[in-house]
């Protein structure tokens, strides 16, 4: 048994299962293979959406990396996280009233801006912030998840031009650009040509703005490889490109947003096996975890396209395909499908690898009234507990009674 594996039993020997476990050495690595790869001038922020969690960001923070927020909720986590106001990266649709009063108290924090309608409300905000225009991609996206021209976010063409009197009145601090193209990049001729699209219309809108953009976020998308026949992306390229791409713009300063790619590998998802059960003719187990802690199971197609889980305790090394089920009244509530396992007997734990992105963070997670389920970081043999697991009653914690006032039958 490896390292990895004893620290995750004993993770559940202490905290029990649905537990999401954190390797802190692996979150590292991850940012020292960017730092490898990509030239030192590109600054590399951690999109919050992948994974809030208080304590990935604060080991984020401490890499020396920025944050990419896109709520209230996450920029009081980079905040508390203590990540430096000047590399926090404010975006998202629209910033509702609480973001906005947050901003106050963060004038060198950068806002990304979604249309000319929430430029206007900026302006009439009177917000120092410097500001970055979220351009819609013009050009095809290669990403898994892929937001190109087809998106709903950021300015098209006409809307930088409409904003050209405002930019230029100076009610609002424009300073560059931001594009995002998607989600789940698989290979870096993908990340190239979104590197290249992202340039050349940021370039454009400047020219229509008549600024010269001193920043630049050109996103990123950069994805892991979920099935064991998949390959790691290749950095090399991709920091070759951006070598050449820094030349072109030498005196701006470029940033890139990562959340997947930084956290994905981290995390292990951890779950007991409840029991038997048979589906579509196979064997299978259902396990005290499920679908709605898993957000990241769905839309990958993750149940099948996923390596098998781990069994931390098998007893047995012949394999039979099993599915695992989870605890939940819906049918589509399947973590595995055919995966080839030992034979699992209840209490068994399954540890699902690279489940540290768009995981509970971005679940259903109160389907069903679930608790919470523990958080826990081990960096080598310490262990440290991020959240406990809730119990069954917590669900009731913040709730009131309604008044149930008699009527006349
Ligand atoms: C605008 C924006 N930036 C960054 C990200 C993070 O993407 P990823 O986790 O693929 O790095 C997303 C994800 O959807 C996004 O929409």
């Amino acid at each position: 048994m490896d390292e990895v594996n004893r620290r995750l039993l004993e993770i559940v020997r202490r905290h029990g299962t649905p537990t999401y476990a954190f390797d802190i050495r692996r979150l590292r690595a991850q940012v020292e293979k960017l730092r490898t790869h990509l030239p030192p001038a590109i600054e590399i922020l951690y999109s919050l959406k992948a994974n809030a969690s208080l304590g990935i960001c604060d080991v984020l923070r401490d890499c020396g990396i920025g944050a990419d927020v896109a709520s209230a909720g996450e920029l009081a986590t980079a905040v508390e996280a203590g990540f430096p106001s000047q590399r926090i990266f404010v975006a998202g649709p629209f910033k509702l009233p609480e973001t906005l009063a947050q901003l106050r108290d963060l004038p060198a924090a950068v806002i990304s801006v979604d249309s000319p309608s929430e430029l206007q409300m900026l302006a009439e905000h009177r917000l120092p912030n410097p500001i970055v225009l979220r351009l819609r991609p013009d050009f095809g996206s290669q990403a898994v998840v892929a937001a190109g021209h087809e998106s709903r976010f950021g300015f098209v063409g006409e809307d930088v031009s409409s904003c050209r009197t405002l930019v230029n009145s100076r009610a609002v601090n424009v300073i560059g650009f931001h594009v995002f193209s998607g989600s789940q990049y698989l290979n870096a001729e993908g990340i190239v040509a979104h590197l290249r699209g992202a340039l050349a219309i940021s370039l454009r809108a400047a020219d229509t703005l008549g600024i010269t953009p001193t920043l630049l976020n050109l996103g990123g998308g950069f994805g892991i490889p979920y099935a064991s026949t998949a390959g790691e992306l290749d950095l090399g390229t991709i920091g070759e490109e951006l070598a050449t791409l820094t030349q072109r713009v030498p005196t701006t300063r470029i940033v890139l947003e990562l959340g997947r790619y930084l956290v994905a590998q981290a995390g292990w998802y951890l779950t007991s096996v409840l029991g038997h059960q048979t589906f579509q003719g196979r064997s299978a187990v259902v396990v005290d975890g499920g679908t709605h802690q898993r957000a990241d199971m769905c839309g990958l197609c993750l149940r099948t396209k996923a390596s098998p889980p781990l069994v931390l305790d098998a007893s047995t090394s012949a394999v039979t395909p099993t599915d695992v089920l989870g605890c939940l009244s819906l049918p589509a509530d399947v973590l595995t499908e055919s995966s080839l396992l030992p034979r699992l007997e209840p209490g068994n734990v399954l540890a699902f690898a690279n489940a540290g992105a768009y995981g509970l963070w971005s679940s259903p997670a109160m389907f069903h009234g679930s608790p919470l389920p523990a958080e826990v970081a081990f960096d080598g043999s310490e262990i440290q507990l991020m959240r406990e697991q809730r119990p069954a009653r917590s669900i009731l914690d913040d709730q009131r009674h309604v008044v149930v006032r008699g009527h006349d039958a």
